[in-house]
């Protein structure tokens, strides 16, 4: 059975001024998947997600959420949706708890549900211990777990993640990731802009490059490897000037390779007899990745 995507954007964009931030661009999100957005910084990933929350208008196309147009049918869209802003749009001066409590409201939590809903959020942000600090004394990594719980105080069928785990230490990165992937397998449709290359790669199903407000590539993690970059690079190390011998030879034997600092990357030279690379210098083979496929199409590298 075919059903109907969680997230459906058509032709959609978003101008202004003279500016084209968001340039017709299309994408299906189906049910229970996880979708990677990534892109470089001003690509328009997160105009594209205020546009789904309706914080910010379309100058052409149509959005719909299960089904409910965005612009149209707002408040039934919004109520199935959660969002965890790139921005940090807390109050300061009030309590980790007051927030989830306000959230709770604003997204139309019954009233006899919101004490347990604020409850299960500071478990979620691992802050049960600092409900009653407030949002001003909690340090930026805390901050970001609390926007992060607070994205699923009204048990949405679609959230919004827009970078989740920017600034935070590698074990609290690591163990979001555990809780976002829970809540992908139970059900919950996940849409996630990050610049965290292991991020997409361990968490997201299905991945879409964005760059100048369009898509450029979409496919599974997988799928965009094999079909930008091969399966196997080799690295070489060295000065400038020899990196950029490397790179002329294996442009001439028909060959894609990315720089990174001080090394070039040699890319889809699983076909490639191992002369013509040992004649390049001496390096080092490893699978490719999402990276590779990145910076092939964006010209950027990632963070991470
Ligand atoms: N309110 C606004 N007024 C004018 N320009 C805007 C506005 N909001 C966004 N833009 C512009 O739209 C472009 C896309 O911005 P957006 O924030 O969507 O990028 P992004 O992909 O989320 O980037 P990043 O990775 O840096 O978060 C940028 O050039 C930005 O300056
Ligand atoms: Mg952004």
């Amino acid at each position: 059975m075919v059903h109907d995507p969680a997230l459906a954007i058509r032709n959609v964009t978003k101008r202004f001024g003279d500016f084209t931030a968001v340039d017709g661009l299309t994408l299906d999100v189906q049910v229970g998947t996880c979708l990677g957005l990534l892109g470089p910084n001003g690509a328009g990933k997160t105009t594209l997600m205020r546009m789904i929350t309706g914080q910010t208008g379309l100058n052409g196309g149509s959005i719909s959420v299960m089904n409910f147009d965005v612009t149209s049918q707002s408040r039934q869209a919004r109520s199935i949706l959660g969002v965890c802003p790139q921005q940090d749009n807390m109050d300061d001066q009030q309590t980790a708890r007051e927030n989830l409590a306000l959230w709770a409201a604003l997204c139309r939590v019954p009233r006899s549900r919101r004490k347990q809903v604020v409850a299960d959020a500071l478990e979620t942000a691992q802050l049960a211990d600092r409900s009653h600090e407030r949002v001003t004394n909690l340090s930026g990594g805390m901050r970001r777990r609390l926007l992060l719980g607070r994205a699923f105080i009204n048990s949405p069928k679609l959230v919004l993640l827009d970078e989740p785990t920017v600034g935070l230490d590698p074990q609290v990165r690591s163990d979001l990731w555990l809780m976002i992937d829970r809540v992908r397998r139970s059900g919950v449709t996940v849409v996630m802009s990050t610049h965290y290359i292991e991020e997409a790669e361990r968490l997201a199903d299905d991945i879409a490059i964005v760059n100048h407000g369009r898509i450029i590539a979409r496919g599974t993690p997988q799928e965009l490897r094999e079909r930008h970059a091969g399966l196997e690079a080799v690295e070489y190390f060295g000065p400038t000037d020899v990196l950029d011998e490397i790179a002329a030879k294996a442009a001439n034997a028909g060959l894609k390779s990315r720089r990174a600092g001080l090394s070039i990357s040699v890319l889809g030279v699983e076909k490639v007899s191992s002369e013509l690379l040992a004649s390049l210098g001496r390096h080092s083979r490893r699978p490719t990745n999402l990276e590779d496929v990145f910076v092939l199409l964006t010209g950027e590298a990632l963070d991470g």
